[in-house]
């Protein structure tokens, strides 16, 4: 097996600690890569998951705020194979999630490599074979080979934080909303939230009912749509409209019924963009907001909705329209982006923004057994149907070779491990 990878890399190759894996090494233990995971064990096909953090959906566990709920009803935020428990509310919280997400990796006897980051990972076309070096907190390498790889590190790997004029000089306290855990530390406080998608309209809301004083910044447009229409999700109608019409058509229903449920949200600062929601979502990926509540404090103006900002100063933020207000806190609810092209060593199927450059339903799989789960900007139901397609595809591999001939793949050097 040495002799198969290049000369230049022999040295590197015999330094770090290195681990055949007899199956599919999978990047990342939130719900991408346990969907992926339990669908390869149904499948009887060995893996191994690597994860930087020291458990299982860490987004969820250390980087959201405490009264977080599932925005869409239970049924679409499943993960294959395993329903939530029957007696789960219809949007369960973050912590009856993350139960569930435990049990389900429980279920499928899935047991991560914790604290294990992913630091480089590139295709060797000698050998056919891919080399994903990692290093844990103890900073110990370890470089694991393997022939195929899913990229299963989020959308949402990494913090957005703007570079925004004068931030630096506020001197007030100054965090992203992946740190807020709730209002209660801000009771009494003026705080500016930056930004108006879910987390900052739900951020904003949380000050609220904690006697902190909000300012919103919503420097465009956005589409706020009410959770529910008649007690119906109106996700779920969305899903059961385009079953029967066309998308435009579909969103002009929706933004009806949403008038007639929120009134018009232009009148509060809150502009809509002119391409539909779902139009939006599916050609540029940016998500509704689906309001519980945050509107309603808007209308009463206990959360103040104003325009982007010019610069920051001393305990003060200047905006565009040239307002000035005196702030305590900021709160970045500038969103999140995918951190796979500071690891990942390729440019053929991921672009440089972390995305796969193919369009749905095409980005699941790559060339040369690459493989990215969640990344199509559908949330779970997308990272489900993902992870389904891809455990289906090495599996048909798999069994045909196994049925070919009992392997007897050798360890390549010191240790073999795979999880079967
Ligand atoms: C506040 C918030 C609320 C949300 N609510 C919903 C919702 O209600 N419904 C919905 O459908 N979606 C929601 N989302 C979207 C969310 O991204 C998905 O629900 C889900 O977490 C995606 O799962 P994932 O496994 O693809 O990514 P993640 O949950 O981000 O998991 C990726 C894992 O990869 C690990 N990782 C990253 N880089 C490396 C590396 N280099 N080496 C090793 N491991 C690495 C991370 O530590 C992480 O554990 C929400 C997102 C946020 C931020
Ligand atoms: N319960 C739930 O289901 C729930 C809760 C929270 C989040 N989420 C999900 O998590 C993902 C991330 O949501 P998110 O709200 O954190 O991020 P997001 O949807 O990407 O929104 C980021 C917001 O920050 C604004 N922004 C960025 N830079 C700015 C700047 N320099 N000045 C002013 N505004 C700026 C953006 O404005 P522009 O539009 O102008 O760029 C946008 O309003 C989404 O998929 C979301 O649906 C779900």
């Amino acid at each position: 097996m040495e002799n198969l990878f290049q000369l230049g890399d022999h040295e590197d190759f015999f330094s770090r600690r290195c681990i055949w894996v007899n199956g599919p090494v999978i990047v990342g233990a939130g719900p991408s890569g346990l969907a992926t995971a339990a669908c390869l064990r149904e499948q009887g096909v060995p893996f191994v998951v690597l994860e930087r953090a020291d458990c299982i959906a860490s987004l969820w566990q250390k980087r959201t705020y405490d009264r977080l709920k599932l925005h869409l009803p239970k049924q679409f935020c499943q993960l294959p194979k395993l329903p939530f428990p029957e007696d789960s509310p219809e949007y369960p919280t973050k912590r009856q999630f993350i139960d569930y997400l435990e049990s389900y990796a429980k279920h499928f006897e899935i047991n991560p490599k914790f604290n294990e980051c992913v630091q480089s990972a590139r295709y060797d076309e000698t050998s056919g074979l891919w080399r994903v070096k990692t290093v844990s907190i103890t900073r110990s390498e370890v470089e694991y080979i393997c022939r195929w790889l899913v990229v299963a590190t989020g959308e949402n790997a990494e913090c957005v934080t703007p570079d925004i004029q004068g931030l630096a000089d506020f001197g007030g306290q100054v965090m992203h909303a992946c740190q807020y855990k709730s209002g209660e530390k801000f009771k009494g406080k003026k705080v500016l939230v930056v930004g108006c998608g879910n987390s900052g309209m739900e951020v904003s809301l949380d000050l609220c009912n904690h006697n902190a004083s909000p300012a919103m910044v919503v420097r465009s447009a956005v589409h706020v749509l009410p959770r529910e229409i008649c007690g119906k999700s109106t996700f779920e109608l969305a899903v059961l409209m385009m079953k029967w019409l066309p998308l435009w058509l579909v969103d002009k229903l929706i933004l009806i019924m949403a008038w007639f449920v929120l009134g018009n949200t232009e009148s509060y600062g809150l502009k809509r963009p002119s391409m539909g929601p779902l139009q939006l979502k599916n050609s540029m990926g940016k998500t509704p907001v689906l309001d519980i509540g945050a509107l309603e404090k808007i209308r009463s103006g206990d959360i103040q909705v104003v325009p982007g900002i010019k610069r920051f100063s001393y305990g003060q933020v200047e905006l565009v329209n040239g307002q000035k207000l005196d702030i305590d806190s900021v709160v970045l609810a500038t969103g999140y982006r995918s951190n796979v092209p500071s690891w990942l060593q390729e440019s053929e199927f991921f672009s440089k923004n972390g995305f796969p450059k193919a369009p749905f339903p095409h980005g699941w799989r790559g060339k040369a057994g690459l493989y990215a789960v969640g990344f199509t900007k559908r949330g779970l139901s997308g990272a489900s149907s993902d992870a389904i397609r891809i455990a289906e595809d090495i599996g048909n591999v798999w069994k045909q070779e196994t049925k070919q001939k009992k392997t007897t793949t050798r360890a390549c050097h010191r240790r073999c491990i795979s999880q079967l």
